[in-house]
């Protein structure tokens, strides 16, 4: 698969099949991801790849805490700036309709809604996951380095037939996947990735995407 492919084929898979993902495999596409770029070559990153009991112990005490009506944990960053102005606030919304309308789900139905994001917690369904943390002392330039390392995994991931899904929804949680991740202090979780081979009767959307002049303006 050339990187043209690999970027055109990935997305946010929100429906896993439970065929295990070899370790070796991970291990392959962890290996390769070390080639990340990074300012300063830091290496910002600190990745956590859980599998089997691990990742079930996480999922099984998130579910506890869902059924509980528990709302999740203090907040160590903002998943997005409070008042998002125009036009970012418009893709969001957008993003959101079109996923909900692939899955059948009205505007105004709160619990198909709240059902389907606490699929996040569940992996939706995937039998690998990556917990990806940083140094709480790196500052913006080192979250952009582990946002391409994170997209370099997941570019690699395709290449070997997998798929992924990257879900600041586990900082909601962060303290449940820390009590089995068992993370050093100074550590702050960014996000979980679920990993593995896509259910192909899960149905989705391709979400759109901005037209290129309202990303990029060449000058010559
Ligand atoms: C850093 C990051 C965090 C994300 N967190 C979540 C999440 O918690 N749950 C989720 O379902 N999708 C999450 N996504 C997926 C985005 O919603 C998705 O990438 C975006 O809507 C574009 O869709 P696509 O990746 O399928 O093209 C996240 C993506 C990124 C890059």
């Amino acid at each position: 698969m050339d990187v043209y492919e690999a970027v055109r084929s990935r997305r946010a898979v929100r429906g896993f099949t439970d065929e295990p993902v070899p370790k070796e495999l991970l291990v392959r596409v962890l290996t390769a991801a070390t080639r990340t770029p990074s300012g300063g070559n830091l290496q910002p990153w600190k990745a956590f790849v859980l599998t089997g009991a691990a990742l079930a112990e996480v999922k099984k005490r998130t579910a506890e805490r869902l059924a509980a009506g528990d709302p999740g944990d203090e907040r160590e960053f903002e998943m997005y700036p409070p008042g998002l102005k125009s036009a970012y606030r418009e893709r969001q919304i957008a993003a959101g309709e079109q996923r909900y309308a692939a899955l059948g789900i009205a505007r105004r139905d709160e619990q198909a809604r709240r059902k389907a994001v606490a699929a996040n917690w569940d992996c939706f369904g995937a039998p690998a996951a990556l917990f990806c943390y940083i140094d709480r002392g790196m500052g913006s330039a080192q979250w952009a380095d582990m946002g391409m390392y994170l997209q370099t995994i997941m570019l690699l991931l395709r290449a070997e037939g997998l798929h992924s899904c990257p879900q600041m929804a586990w900082s909601v949680y962060r303290r449940t996947v820390a009590e089995v991740v068992s993370p050093p202090a100074e550590l702050v979780l960014f996000c979980g990735m679920s990993i593995g081979f896509e259910d192909i009767a899960a149905k989705y959307a391709r979400i759109g995407r901005a037209p290129l002049a309202e990303t990029v303006t060449f000058l010559d």
